[in-house]
């Protein structure tokens, strides 16, 4: 992306632009939230009507952003107020940089969960066979340690902020363009070996055969949600990557590109996570409420059933730190861009502030696990996960939708989009999507939600 001689940057190619947004959508998103989310939420309707959200919703709003972004090639606020300029718009964005700081925050605490799992694969503490309860144990511990849990979360903060201050993203990429794949490769490996374990049925069930009775309100709205979470949606992301493509890319493939890979990934965490928990003895899917460390749980388990198992514990947890990084980074460009166009700071000068702040907000997170009582009794990681995440991400959307159909005008809109992509088959039903389905989904989901809840 930026490099370091020049603030702003362009994309090298259109697939440098795809690894880049794939980058920063897949992560943790995908591979820690997303099986929460579906053992919270009902299972196999879960991710039914997850599916659902990215294929109708999340994909029409990734376009209207990245077309957004690349008509105005700016920041989110900057891309408001140029398109509407002089109107109250341009607050979406300033919400959008915002959100990102604060997920970043908590983020930047699982971020550092993954670090922490490294050294100590690499320090030999899962080998042999980790059973729930042992896997349990080592989580909780490690969780409610609150001298490791800071220092991780220093550790993840200082590398994004190196990484983002030097305007260096572009080697990460590189990077993750061997690395990503490698990710996948152990991912599906690791799907294998849990699909082939003996007892994976009952786990498999609860992922894949729906349940309809278990359908409800909060299952779609955290869906809607996790949509939106795992494809980095809502905040503005995806308008700043979109600044840097070239008007002779094609949006829709690589948004298209970029809604298939999150999705492919988050789809088989799942196949990894759940016949591995259920082929537990005593545990039964009906009751199971899955905490935050769901992810540290089950994975050390079932790495240390495959041959080779601490070699492959070290490469997981490097990939997926990577994986959680390409996010990371994506989370601070998007306010230190905002500085830096708006507010004419160095990228230096943004970047330190930014990702200070973002350390200090995440300390109470970090140490709502056991490591203090007060954020611990608040829950402080799954509020701010729940406001910011879920909530703030869905009104983020909306009001995409409402300002590329009342403000910008769908036509421009769709001329942005047919550039670099003459032909767009599906320009009928994404118009129809952002006019109608993808607000109204998301508002109704909001009321409803609020009613429910109260
Ligand atoms: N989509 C990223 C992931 O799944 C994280 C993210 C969430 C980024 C929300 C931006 C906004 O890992």
């Amino acid at each position: 992306m930026a490099d370091s001689l020049q603030d702003r940057g362009h994309w090298g190619s259109k697939i440098a632009f795809i690894l880049a947004a794939s980058g920063s959508a897949i992560g943790l998103g995908s591979i820690w939230r997303f099986p929460i989310m579906v053992g919270r939420n009902g299972g196999a309707v879960f991710v039914m009507a997850y599916i659902l959200a990215v294929v109708f919703i999340g994909f029409t709003v990734m376009l209207a952003e990245l077309a957004m972004g690349r008509h105005t090639s700016k920041n989110p606020v900057g891309a408001y107020e140029t398109i509407k300029p002089k109107t109250p718009w341009k607050i979406v964005g300033y919400a959008g940089v915002v959100t990102g700081i604060v997920i970043l925050s908590y983020y930047a605490v699982v971020a550092g969960w993954a670090f922490g799992y490294l050294y100590k694969t690499i320090a030999g503490v899962f080998r042999g066979r980790v059973t729930w309860e042992t896997a349990e144990t080592a989580f909780s511990r490690f969780a409610a340690d609150p001298l490791e849990v800071v220092i991780c979360l220093l550790v993840i903060m200082g590398i994004t902020t190196f990484i983002i201050s030097r305007g260096v993203q572009s080697g990460i990429e590189r990077w993750s363009k061997i690395l990503m794949p490698l990710l996948f490769v152990l991912i599906i490996f690791l799907a294998v070996r849990a699909l082939t374990l003996p007892g994976a049925g009952p786990g498999l069930a609860f992922y894949l055969k729906p349940d309809f009775g278990k359908l409800d309100v909060k299952v779609l709205f955290f869906a809607l949600g996790q949509a939106f979470y795992s494809l980095s949606l809502g905040m503005g992301i995806m308008i700043t990557y979109g600044s840097y493509i070239g008007k002779r890319e094609n949006l829709v493939s690589s948004a298209g590109w970029v809604c298939f890979s999150t999705t492919l990934i988050a789809f088989l965490a799942g196949i990894i996570i759940f016949p591995t928990l259920f082929a537990t003895p005593g545990l039964n899917p009906e009751n199971f409420q899955p905490g935050t460390g769901l992810m540290f749980q089950v994975f050390p388990m079932i790495i240390s059933q495959v041959p080779g198992g601490y070699l492959f514990g070290v490469m997981f947890f490097i990939l997926l730190l990577v994986a959680a990084l390409t996010s990371t980074i994506s989370l601070l460009e998007v306010p230190t861009a905002f500085l830096i166009d708006e507010k004419s700071w160095s990228r230096k000068k943004a970047a330190f502030v930014i990702g200070g702040a973002a350390f200090l907000l995440g300390l109470p997170s970090a140490l709502s696990h056991g490591g203090l009582p007060f954020p611990t009794r608040l829950r402080f990681m799954d509020r701010m996960d729940l406001v910011f995440g879920n909530i703030l991400l869905a009104v983020g959307a909306f009001l995409v939708c409402v300002f590329v159909v009342y403000a910008w005008g769908i036509p421009k809109a769709l001329a942005e989009i047919a550039s670099g992509n003459p032909r767009f088959p599906l320009k009928k039903l994404w118009v129809f999507n952002i006019r109608i389905l993808a607000p109204l989904a998301i508002l109704l989901l909001l009321v409803f939600l609020r009613v429910i809840t109260g």
